[in-house]
């Protein structure tokens, strides 16, 4: 007998998908209409296959009480309840590093569309605007400007060895400062945006981090400024984040990722100056066929009695 394994959300490409129908009886959430029926006919499942973002809460912990393993398709831990996990005894996966250079590649390329108006000059092209006679605002330069990471771990670490192209001088901002980083050290979140001309949010979600970029943040980072955000939408307090732009006192933004997401608010969609992207910055071929191979080889491991290849950090819980 296969194992049950319940998939919340399909996997790309279809490589993905096809290694766990081999190994597992699969339970497709997002195939059915009533999703509590749907948990009740998965409850002998042993293993869960979640996202990022969808992540995994205490009640779908409940409702599946066979669960043993969880396999996260992503590297935020956020959403799913760790705590939980462990007093349950799940052993839990997550896919570090092999998402690392997609992730970098998007921030690098938002930074270029924002600054370029990639965006605006498509749509500016497309309605007319350009054939009735009327010249795009100019763009502005990454090239030698100042880019402050808020979060430097490996994905910003990525962006920067990217930009270095550009010329770029950087700061980031954590908790503590790192050892043998070639960025500079800004204990102040606020200090750093005011000497900022870009700040890249690529920092981890959850509580420790909600809402830390505010409206004083984005003020200091200025009416030329640019955030731009691969992490987590519930690290930008949006509200902040609309009423700084509306006001002028933030120049633009560039954006993967929103606080209720698929819902991104009607006011920053409908301002020219900020780029809206479906949380995609892992979102390629390559990436995700990675990131779904490690998501199959956790479980296989677990399912064998080898320790998970990449746990997620569950000491000190
Ligand atoms: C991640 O890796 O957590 C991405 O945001 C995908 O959800």
């Amino acid at each position: 007998m296969k194992p049950e394994v319940v998939v919340l959300s399909r996997l790309g490409p279809p490589e993905v998908m096809e290694a766990l129908e081999t190994s597992y009886q699969l339970h497709c959430l997002w195939e059915v209409s009533d999703r509590q029926a749907a948990l009740k006919a998965a409850s002998s499942a042993r293993g869960l296959v979640t996202t990022g973002s969808l992540g995994a809460d205490p009640a779908l912990m409940d409702a599946l009480p066979e669960l043993e393993v969880i396999s996260i398709n992503g590297v935020g831990l956020d959403a799913v309840d760790l705590p939980a996990a462990k007093a349950r005894g799940i052993a839990v996966g997550y896919t570090p590093g092999v998402l690392t250079e997609g992730v970098a590649d998007m921030a690098v390329a938002l930074i270029l569309a924002a600054s370029r108006k990639l965006v605006e000059g498509d749509r500016f092209v497309r309605n007319g605007t350009w054939a009735s006679g009327e010249k795009l605002a100019l763009g502005w330069s990454i090239r030698g400007k100042t880019v402050g990471f808020l979060g430097f771990g490996r994905i910003g670490r990525e962006v920067l060895r990217l930009l270095a192209a550009f010329g770029v001088k950087a700061l980031y901002h954590e908790p503590k400062a790192l050892e043998g980083v070639s960025a500079d050290y800004c204990n102040d979140l606020v200090t750093m945006a005011e000497k900022s001309d870009v700040m890249v949010v690529c920092c981890a979600g959850g509580e420790a981090t909600r809402n830390l970029v505010d409206a004083s943040v984005l003020k200091a980072l200025g009416p030329k400024g640019l955030l731009v955000n691969i992490a987590r939408g519930s690290v930008v307090c949006e509200p902040d984040l609309i009423a700084t732009l509306e006001a002028g006192h933030l120049g633009a933004a560039a954006l993967d990722v929103f606080a209720d997401e698929p819902r991104v608010p009607q006011a920053l969609q409908a301002m020219e100056n900020v780029v809206l992207t479906p949380h995609i910055a892992s979102a390629t071929t390559e990436t995700r066929l990675a990131m779904g191979r490690l998501v199959v080889e956790n479980l296989a491991a677990y399912f064998s009695g080898k320790p998970l290849l990449t746990p997620a950090p569950m000491d000190g819980l």
